[in-house]
């Protein structure tokens, strides 16, 4: 797809249908992610992918927003491994949240559905997958096919115009 068609076509979808996501989608997806940039290259993003029925059924204890999807990526970052600025701020956060947006973004050119979720338990994470101290699971992309009667929410197509959110200084 062109890019920009990509971008227009992405909208949050919560309804799934039970049809698999193919493992070469996935395959491809997961390189997007990979080649996301990272806080000087230190490269600590660490990606769970969640498609067995006992890592799904984990995680529909830990989230109210699985939403029957029939894979998840939990993003995590190594807080052992990424970069912290002068100022004692670890970038970790923002290295995951970059590789989560090539996910859901790759996910659209795959004609898949997806929705970012940051409305889960953390520390129920961890402890269900056996999570090391150093990684941080910073937010969960679900992602499949969308059910035949998912649409778009409305908040979807309210944003704000450019002349209320940038400044040309
Ligand atoms: C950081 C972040 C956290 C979000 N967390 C959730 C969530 O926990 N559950 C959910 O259903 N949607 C979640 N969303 C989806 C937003 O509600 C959605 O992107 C927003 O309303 C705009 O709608 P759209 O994605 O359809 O354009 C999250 C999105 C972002 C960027």
């Amino acid at each position: 797809m062109e890019f920009y068609d990509v971008i227009k076509s992405r909208w949050s979808v919560r309804s799934f249908d039970d049809r698999k996501v193919e493992q070469d989608k996935i395959d491809r997806i997961l390189n997007v992610a990979r080649t996301a940039p990272t806080a000087k290259n230190m490269q600590p993003v660490r990606i769970l992918c969640a498609v067995s029925d006992n890592a799904l059924e984990k995680l529909n204890s830990i989230s109210p927003c699985i939403y029957n999807a029939p894979l998840v990526f939990i993003v995590c970052s190594d807080n052992s491994a990424c970069w912290t600025s002068p100022q004692g701020k670890s970038r970790g956060e923002m290295d995951a949240s970059i590789a989560a947006t090539h996910i859901m973004l790759a996910a659209a050119n795959e004609g898949l559905g997806s929705c970012w979720v940051c409305m889960f338990d953390p520390q129920k994470l961890s402890k269900e997958f056996g999570l090391a101290e150093n990684i941080v699971p910073q937010c969960l992309i679900v992602v499949g096919y969308p059910s035949s009667n998912a649409k778009p929410a409305d908040r979807h197509f309210d944003r704000l115009p450019l002349s209320e959110t940038v400044k040309y200084v």
